[in-house]
């Protein structure tokens, strides 16, 4: 398990707040490791239906009765696969990796979902928790799931941040494209929400 480094109740991160009018209106937001569930908050407030999972449902107890709010407690790390749906508008992961699931991601996407992913990656050891490789990216790792998934790239970050603190972190914007039938096959490009 990724040692916790979430404050349950804190702000939900700029990126994911940046790429969130990506996510079609309305449309079904899947919150992966949502710990007190900032992000679930965040897409739940914009109108969406959300499934948060976690291990620990603990921070997300004033969720429990929410409309529009589906909570699954499950080891996203055991050996039976967790059901998490499918056909997702949306699906945001923050601050934890577990390598065998990134594959699945791409693959519980609607065509048109959006893979909002921000972690830490490798370098971090440097400034502390976490340090074990199986919880940092390797370098461009998050633009590889996206390439071997034929996601469309919208946005890819990777480097060092100093707030809220010191930090080695990797961050990507990609949606499962719709061809535009008058773009020769290639995807309708997705507005630049500003940074
Ligand atoms: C660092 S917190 C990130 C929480 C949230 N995504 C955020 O950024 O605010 C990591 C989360 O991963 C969850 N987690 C760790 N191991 C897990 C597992 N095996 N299955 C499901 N959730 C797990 C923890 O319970 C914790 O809530």
């Amino acid at each position: 398990m990724m040692p916790s480094v979430c404050d349950p109740r804190g702000q939900p991160s700029a990126w994911v707040a940046r790429f969130a009018p990506l996510v079609a209106r309305g449309g079904a937001v899947l919150d992966v490791a949502c710990g007190g569930g900032r992000h679930t908050r965040l897409f739940h407030g914009r109108g969406h239906p959300v499934t948060a999972v976690d291990i620990d449902l603990r921070g997300l107890a004033d969720l429990a009765d929410q409309p529009g709010v589906t909570l699954l407690q499950a080891d996203l790390e055991g050996e039976v696969p967790v059901d998490l749906g499918g056909a997702y508008a949306g699906i945001v992961v923050t601050n934890y990796l577990h390598r065998p699931l990134l594959p699945r991601l791409p693959t519980l996407l609607a065509a048109g979902g959006v893979l909002l992913y921000e972690t830490f990656a490798q370098g971090n050891q440097r400034h502390g928790r976490p340090s074990s490789p199986a919880f940092l990216l390797r370098t461009g790792e998050l633009l590889a799931l996206a390439r071997d998934a034929g996601l469309q790239v919208v946005a890819f970050e990777q480097g060092e941040i100093a707030l809220p603190r010191a930090a080695v972190v990797q961050r990507l914007a990609a949606v499962r494209p719709m061809p535009a039938p008058d773009l020769e096959g290639e995807p309708e490009p997705r507005p630049l929400p500003h940074a």
